[in-house]
């Protein structure tokens, strides 16, 4: 009797070597499983467990399997299960002033495989992307995978600067390669924290069209606003149909339920359609997220506002208490889940990373992780505060200050 790892003739088959079969483009090799966490964890952007809204997505869940249960048998429709679109279009409607039908609108897995639909809807090779100097990784990761040319342009308090974005336009023009888009994070921005003003969408939404350079704007952080008011969508700045627009339920409700959102032109959604992997979306998640949302969204967004607004507030007490006067600055955020913390040029926050983690328990990703060019802002570094308690964040932040004394990086 032969086995799976013998030849018809008896001999056992070599080990297959993969070595040599890997596409031209293959990702690079990379750990699998999850790095060692923190207890006091500043890396990444979790929600605090106890806020999730088990119960009321349990019940919804239980709900809709009551409804209309027998559609699991069903591929669903390819833009998702059409009554959480409809929830999604009014909502970007009633708090975006976004116009648009749930027709308008594909369901994904979260907002990640929307932004990488984008990319693989618009990108050739060498294409270039502006973006901010620093900005969320994941979606640099996916940008690099279609091998873009990331450029950075400078940003203040206020977000991109106009003239800094004019000029990288005119540069990459003067090349022969005017930019297929400007990705941008413009509310709660991720890593920096500040939020694009008025003044400053309207400027970047001038300079969309008179360069015809398109806006990947991604909202995603928008609805998590402790105080100060809302400030229009870069969508509803622009009647002409260069914005594209990805948010996510991720932060106002869980990851875990990996459901996102993408709207724009509809010639646009057409060919992005196509780039979507997976058929629909998983209909047991959206059919959780769907009847939670209509009747308890609003009111849980408040609630986990609450919290975080704590949790904001704990750090930067922990921040003006352990950091004054050493030549640390960071930012104050209105919203969102992000202080970056600047220390001075010279300090390489990569270096003791690692030793931070092992010998003090804290985490923190530095500034390079999200530079477009993979190397800049080591001295700095992304601190996120939704996922320990507000006594936790203060010693946390109490250890990271003893931690880069210790190593000589601050007085
Ligand atoms: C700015 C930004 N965009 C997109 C995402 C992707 O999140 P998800 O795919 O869970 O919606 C994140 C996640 O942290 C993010 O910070």
């Amino acid at each position: 009797m032969s086995t799976n790892s013998q030849r018809s003739g008896g001999e056992p088959a070599a080990q297959f070597t993969w070595a040599g079969m890997y596409a031209r483009n293959a990702a690079e090799p990379k750990g699998l499983g999850q790095g060692k966490r923190g207890r006091y964890d500043f890396a990444v952007a979790y929600p605090d467990p106890g806020s999730l809204p088990l119960a009321g997505l349990l019940d919804g869940l239980k709900q809709a399997m009551d409804d209309e249960g027998g559609d699991l048998s069903l591929y669903a429709n390819p833009q998702g299960y059409t009554p959480l679109r409809e929830f999604v279009a009014a909502k970007l409607q009633r708090d975006r002033a976004i116009n648009v039908t749930a027709d308008d609108i594909i369901l994904a897995d979260g907002s990640s495989q929307p932004i990488h639909m984008v990319a693989e809807t618009l990108l050739d090779p060498g294409d270039v992307v502006l973006t901010e100097d620093f900005v969320y990784a994941g979606t640099l990761n996916t940008l690099r995978r279609f091998n873009a040319d990331l450029r950075g342009v400078a940003t203040d308090e206020e977000g991109m600067i106009p003239a800094a974005i004019e000029e990288a336009i005119r540069t990459a023009s003067a090349e022969g390669k005017r930019p297929k888009m400007i990705y941008t994070v413009p509310t709660f921005q991720n890593p920096q924290g500040w939020t694009m003003t008025l003044a400053r969408r309207k400027a970047l939404v001038a300079l969309s069209q008179q360069y015809d350079v398109p806006i990947l704007e991604d909202d995603c952080y928008v609805d998590l606003r402790y105080e100060g008011t809302d400030i229009p969508s870069l969508h509803s700045l622009d009647e002409t149909g260069r914005v594209l627009y990805v948010a996510s339920f991720s932060k106002i409700i869980a990851p875990g339920m990996r459901l996102g959102y993408l709207t724009g032109p509809r010639p646009f959604l057409e060919r992005a359609i196509g780039a979507k992997s997976g058929g629909s979306v998983n209909t047991f998640a959206s059919w959780a997220v769907h009847r939670f949302s209509t009747t308890h969204l609003y009111s849980h967004i408040e609630e986990i506002n609450d919290i975080q607004q704590d949790r904001r507030d704990a750090i930067l007490d922990a921040l003006d208490e352990n950091f004054s006067g050493s030549g640390a600055t960071w930012s104050r955020p209105e919203g969102g889940l992000f202080i970056w913390l600047q220390l001075p040029e010279h300090v390489d926050l990569v270096a003791v990373r690692d030793d931070i983690l092992e010998e003090y328990d804290v985490g923190y990703l530095p500034g390079p992780n999200f530079a477009p060019d993979g190397v800049s802002g080591a001295n700095c570094a992304r601190l996120c505060f939704g996922y320990n308690q507000p006594e936790e964040i203060k010693e946390g932040i109490r250890r990271l200050a003893s931690a880069f004394r210790a190593k000589g990086l601050i007085t």
